[in-house]
């Protein structure tokens, strides 16, 4: 899929942008999905979980147990001081998470297929695996800001082998909050694990090394249809949408199988819904 020279980038910039990769009837038919789910998703379920110190350990429940779902999670600013919503559901999601490839056959189409399998060997990715889908809305005015993060912190395998895959479904802008990135960042050390013990997670602090910034990083401006494949130790980071217009994404995140997948990361697998590749 890639050829020798988009190899060597990627091994130098730890990410390679592939414009064109899906195409508008593809995404038409992801984001159309997308709005299904959010049809029949009732937010009073979750409308009481930003609020109190009890629902906040619902948060972690529904957070945990979306590992095998299609749960929708609000965006931080979604409600008033009344907690209630402040505009229509559909605008209020901050995401999908995190099963809808192995669960909804649009979705599992879009995720799947020999070019992505390709492009996952081309990383690197013996025998992929995807744990992981997220569906981001990123909704105008008040999608949130993604602080500076290595996606290896939630993933951690030894040796380390996630990798992301970052599809654009809408053109994402310096207005519309554009992922950015440290080109080369991914030979920078993980500095925080995302750890899990039963049904408590913690954040542990591994390495000092500061985050990239304005001027280290670059931003990513690409257009609908883009594919952004980045290592799981490239430092990456979006500003909150302020603008007018929505920026939805959809992302993947796939190890190794031939790597050791941590026990003490938060997304697990049981044999009745084992982890799946490309193909
Ligand atoms: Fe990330």
């Amino acid at each position: 899929m890639l050829t020798s020279e988009q190899k060597a980038r990627y091994r130098q910039d730890g990410l390679i942008v592939l414009p064109g990769f899906k195409s508008p009837a593809h995404i038409a038919a992801l984001r159309a999905q997308a709005q299904q789910i959010v049809e029949a998703f009732d937010p009073a379920t979750s409308k009481t979980i930003f609020t109190t110190n009890e629902q906040v350990r619902a948060v972690d429940r529904y957070f945990l147990d979306s590992a095998t779902r299609s749960s929708c999670f609000f965006e931080e600013e979604a409600f008033d001081a009344e907690g209630q919503l402040r505009q229509a559901k559909e605008l209020s999601i901050n995401k999908i998470g995190h099963a809808m490839h192995d669960l909804d056959p649009v979705f599992s189409a879009f995720s799947r297929g020999p070019e992505l399998h390709a492009l996952a060997q081309d990383a690197g990715l013996v025998e992929p695996q995807i744990w992981q889908s997220m569906y981001i809305f990123k909704q105008p005015g008040i999608g949130g800001e993604v602080g500076w993060h290595q996606d290896a912190t939630f993933f951690d395998s030894s040796p380390i082998s996630v990798t992301t895959f970052w599809f654009a479904l809408e053109d994402a802008t310096l207005e519309n909050g554009c992922l950015w990135a440290e080109l080369g960042g991914h030979r920078s050390p993980l500095r925080e694990r995302f750890v899990r013990h039963g049904d408590t997670v913690t954040m542990e602090k591994l390495d000092a090394t500061p985050w990239p910034n304005a001027h280290s990083a670059v931003p990513l401006e690409v257009e609908a249809g883009t594919l952004v494949m980045f290592h799981g130790l490239l430092p990456h980071y979006s500003a909150p949408n302020r603008s007018p217009r929505s920026r939805h994404a959809y992302t993947l995140h796939v190890t190794d199988g031939q790597t050791a997948y941590a026990p003490t990361n938060w997304l697990q697998r049981g044999t009745d819904f084992p982890v799946r590749g490309f193909v």
